[in-house]
C-alpha cells in the first residue's frame, strides 16, 4: 500500500490488516507510554481545503503519537486564496520534504490526482474528497462496529452477515460511499435509506439495498443504524424536503430509538444536526458510538500512517528501538 485513496479498491486482506494494526495501536495507547518511534524523522502534512474538526485533529494526534513531525496547512489564510494551484502547493510540500500528505478537498478525485501526478513522492491519504470517498472514516466505522458487536473476539474478523442501515443525505455523502465499498468487502449487508432525491445517482447499480422508508428498514432489526448529516452547504432546494418533514420521516427520533433491537448500535460520523437527522436522546444514548468513533479514529489513522509511511507491512509495530 503506497496511498490510501478509497475503499472501493481496498481488498478484504488489506482492510483487515489496517483494522488489526489499529487494534495494536489502541492497545499501545492504553499503556503509560503512548508514543511510538515508528515515524521518527518523517514529516506528515495535513493539507485541508475544507473545514474539519475530527479528521484533522485525529490525523494530527495519530502522526504525533507515531513521533512524526506534523505540518498543518489550511487553505483558508494560505496562498490558495491568492490563486495558487494544487500543483504549486504540492511542489512546495515536496520542497519541504513531506513524507505523507493527508488531503481533504472539495473536488472529488483531488487526492488521486495528487498521488498520480508525479508532483510529490509522498504517500497520499484521502481525508475526504467532494462526494467521492472518506476511506479512514469508513475504516474507523468498521473498527467500531467490530468492537461493539464482537468485543474481544473482533481481531481478525470481518463483518460477515452484519446488517447496516445508512440513513440520510446519501447523495452528497463520501462517508456513505466509502462505507458501502468497505462493508461489502467485509461481508456486511448494506441498506441505503433516504428520500428519492437524496439517494446517490447510480446507487441501484451498486451492491446495496435501496429503501425510502426508514420505518420499513428498521422493522428488519438491523445491527447498525448509521445516521448521516444533512449537508446544507452542498444542498440545492430541489434535493430537500423541508426540515420538519425530513426529521419526521427520516430522523432517528426517540420512538424509533426505542424500537431498535437490544444489540443494535447507533453511529454518526459527526458533525451532527441534533433534532434533524438524530435526536439528542439517540446521540447520547448507550447505543450511540459517536465518541467511540472519534477515539477509534486515532488508532485507525495511526495504523494507516504506519502501514503507508514506515516501510513496514507487518501488523505489530515495535514500541521501542
Ligand atoms: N467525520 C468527519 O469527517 O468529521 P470532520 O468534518 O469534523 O472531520
Amino acid at each position: 500500500m503506497r496511498h490510501l485513496l478509497d475503499t472501493r479498491t481496498l481488498n478484504r486482506e488489506d482492510a483487515l490488516l489496517i483494522l488489526d494494526t489499529a487494534e495494536d495501536m489502541a492497545a499501545i495507547q492504553q499503556r503509560e507510554v503512548k508514543k511510538l518511534p515508528a515515524l521518527r524523522g518523517k514529516t506528515v502534512v495535513n493539507l485541508f481545503y475544507e473545514d474539519s474538526t475530527r479528521t484533522r485533529i485525529s490525523f494530527e494526534a495519530a502522526a504525533k503519537r507515531l513521533s512524526a513531525d506534523v505540518i498543518n496547512f489550511s487553505a483558508k489564510g494560505s496562498s490558495v486564496s491568492k490563486g495558487e494551484s494544487l500543483k504549486d502547493t504540492a511542489q512546495t510540500l515536496q520542497a519541504i520534504g513531506a513524507d505523507g500528505v493527508v488531503i481533504r478537498h472539495p473536488a472529488s478525485g483531488a487526492p488521486a490526482r495528487l498521488a498520480s501526478s508525479g508532483w510529490i513522492d509522498a504517500g497520499v491519504l484521502n481525508a475526504g474528497d467532494g462526494t467521492h470517498e472518506h476511506p479512514t472514516q469508513a475504516l474507523l466505522d468498521a473498527f467500531t462496529m467490530r468492537r461493539r458487536l464482537f468485543g474481544e473476539a473482533s481481531r481478525g474478523r470481518d463483518l460477515d452477515g452484519v446488517s447496516v442501515v445508512i440513513v440520510g443525505d446519501l447523495a452528497h455523502s463520501r462517508v456513505a460511499r466509502s462505507n458501502l465499498w468497505l462493508l461489502n468487502a467485509l461481508g456486511a449487508n448494506v441498506t441505503f435509506v433516504a428520500p428519492e432525491t437524496l439517494q446517490p445517482y447510480g446507487a441501484r447499480d451498486w451492491p446495496v439495498t435501496v429503501e425510502h422508508s426508514l420505518d420499513a428498514a428498521l422493522r428488519a432489526k438491523p445491527d447498525v443504524v448509521m445516521m448521516l448529516r444533512i449537508q446544507s452547504e452542498r444542498m440545492h432546494a430541489a434535493y430537500f424536503p423541508n426540515e420538519r418533514e425530513y426529521a419526521r420521516n427520516w430522523g432517528l427520533d426517540d420512538l424509533r430509538l426505542a424500537r431498535l433491537s437490544d444489540r443494535a448500535i447507533v453511529m454518526h460520523p459527526g458533525p451532527m444536526n441534533r433534532g434533524l437527522e438524530i435526536s439528542s436522546a439517540a446521540a447520547d444514548s448507550p447505543r450511540s458510538t459517536v465518541l467511540e468513533q472519534v477515539a477509534n479514529g486515532v488508532s485507525v489513522r495511526m495504523a494507516a500512517l504506519y502501514l503507508l509511511l514506515s516501510g513496514e507491512r507487518r501488523q505489530t509495530p515495535k514500541d521501542s528501538e
